[in-house]
């Protein structure tokens, strides 16, 4: 009995282990945030590359493109902590001056996204955003 308890343990902190080593190399898989469900992450991807076409600017998956950023990666041009919050009202509001791009991008991209939409695809988004400055 006792044998098998210490083997439990040292999987069980394997385990835990594994997790935090797999966790620095995929800095990207953040938790979800509350209220944001895995369902809406994947709603919000059909969305992104399909009817809100955010993918026409973003690229698939917002891999990035000529007319805007990568939003897969830690560089961020107006997002300040990239919390789900502060996503949502950033694809809310769209951005109007441009850093690096050659035009803005519009209120919700364009799109005509109900509420339910626009939080699905910024589910989406952070999901995407490995987080941080
Ligand atoms: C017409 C092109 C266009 C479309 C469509 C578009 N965007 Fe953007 N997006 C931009 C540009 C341009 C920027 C700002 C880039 C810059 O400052 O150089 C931006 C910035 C962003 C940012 C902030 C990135 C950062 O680094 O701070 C997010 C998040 C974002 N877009 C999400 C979306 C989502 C979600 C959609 C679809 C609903 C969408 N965008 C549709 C052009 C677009």
């Amino acid at each position: 009995m006792k044998g098998w308890a210490l083997g439990a343990t040292a999987l069980i902190v394997a385990g835990v282990a594994a997790c935090a080593k797999e966790e620095q190399a995929a800095p990207a898989a953040r938790p979800l945030p509350r209220g944001v469900t895995w369902e809406m992450v994947a709603k919000g991807q059909a969305l992104f590359n399909g009817a809100a076409n955010c993918s026409g600017c973003h690229g698939r998956d917002g891999g990035g493109g000529f007319l805007a950023p990568r939003l897969s990666d830690r560089e961020h041009l107006h997002l300040q902590t990239s919390s789900y919050g502060e996503i949502l009202e950033r694809i809310r509001s769209g951005v109007p001056q441009p850093k690096r791009h050659p035009g803005p991008m519009p209120p919700k991209g364009g799109a005509d996204l109900s509420e339910e939409q626009l939080r699905e695809v910024a589910a989406f988004v952070h999901h995407l955003d490995p987080g941080g400055q």
